[in-house]
């Protein structure tokens, strides 16, 4: 660099008179005042004045061969002053710090530079992500978020559903019953009726939620889980808008490639019904890894992912519209058994035992 003299410039040869120690000493003032950092001032202190093997000790084990010993001494005396004040000069100006600071905070101190302790930041729980999930698949293909009261009345929560009074499904040991007639709802289905109550189609709406069950916990189960309910109403909607629409649905949630099956099935409120399996995830449906039996899907390449079906006519007519005129689809799928599906989860439990170690591994 034209101009400036470094260091490294400074002639290799030790100096062998006071004058030209006082030239080296303006190089190395220079590469001072320049230093970036205070490592490499650090560095550079050590280099010249500080450090065992500094240069400047180098030159005073020489001092017996100089012309005039004593006076060169005195040179190499105030050279490694001159160096050090300089390095502490540009060190305090690096660190922001007061004359007594210079070189770091004093042990025990408190050093303003030195940057916070981060505390652990929470993230969304996997429920809570699948749920997401599934509302953005589903608003891409023009569904609404619709939401009902967890606390339901036996009218929304089944006769309106087609669930007929004898139904093992109503009796109080299957639910959770609360004085007055009311229950805790035991499933999304409830807020399909209620949408058809308050608003005429065509509509599609997506509803996730809480439900209610009382089953005793084990790796399977939980007393209080989440579903989403699907519901598309409109003119000339068949089984094959139902088909189209969940086959997209298992691509864009569990990728593309992803295969869907149907089998026939049997609920109150969707006529016909059908489950519909998803080809598993982690061996794409061939039912073996790695020569074994895949252990995700037990060996049967598929997964048994939701509930479906035709808008039985009754629940249309129910909530007021004519079901020559109307058509629709619904369906119905477990949150927690998509999120298992999706991750390999292998006990229910684990989503509800708030253990950060398995929390903090779905950010
Ligand atoms: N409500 C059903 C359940 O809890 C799931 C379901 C099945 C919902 C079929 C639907 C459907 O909308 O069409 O098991």
């Amino acid at each position: 660099m034209p101009g400036t003299s470094s260091p490294e410039e400074t002639p290799g040869a030790p100096p062998r008179t006071p004058e030209e120690v006082e030239r080296a000493l303006e190089g190395v003032l220079e590469a001072v005042r320049g230093c970036p950092d205070a490592p490499s001032l650090r560095r550079l202190a050590a280099e010249w004045v500080s450090g065992r093997g500094s240069r400047q000790r180098a030159w005073f084990s020489a001092l017996k061969s100089a012309a005039d010993p004593a006076a060169m001494g005195r040179a190499l005396n105030a050279f490694k002053s001159a160096v050090e004040a300089a390095v502490e000069e540009r060190l305090r100006a690096l660190e922001g710090a007061g004359p007594d600071r210079a070189g770091g905070a004093p042990e025990g101190g408190f050093d303003p530079t030195v940057p916070g302790r981060r505390p652990a930041a929470g993230g969304l729980h996997p429920i809570t992500l699948v749920a997401r999930e599934l509302e953005a698949v589903f608003a891409n293909l023009g569904f609404e978020i619709a939401t009902g009261p967890e606390v339901e009345d036996p009218a929304h929560n089944f006769d309106g559903l087609n669930i007929p009074p004898d139904h093992p499904a109503r009796d109080p040991s299957e639910n959770f019953t609360l004085p007055g007639g009311l229950l805790l709802r035991s499933q999304t289905s409830p807020v399909q009726v209620r949408v058809l109550e308050s608003r005429s189609p065509p509509l599609r709406i997506l509803a996730p939620g809480r439900v209610y069950r009382p089953d005793t916990v084990d790796a399977r189960h939980l007393y209080a889980f989440h579903q989403v309910e699907g519901l598309c109403v409109g003119e000339g909607i068949s089984m094959a808008d139902l088909k189209g629409t969940l086959a997209a649905f298992a691509e864009g949630f569990y990728g593309d490639g992803a295969k869907t099956r149907f089998r026939p099935s049997y609920f109150p409120f969707t006529e016909p019904s059908a489950e519909m399996d998803v080809s598993c995830p982690a061996c794409g449906g061939s039912g073996s890894a790695g020569g074994n039996r895949c252990a995700t899907c037990g060996g049967e390449g598929w997964m048994e992912l939701l509930g479906c079906g035709m808008v039985h006519p009754d629940v249309l007519r129910r909530a007021g519209h004519d079901p020559e005129r109307w058509t629709g689809f619904a369906f119905g799928m477990g949150i927690e058994r998509a999120a298992m599906r999706r991750w390999g989860i292998e006990d229910i439990r684990s989503l509800v035992e708030n253990d950060v170690r398995f929390l903090g591994q779905f950010r």
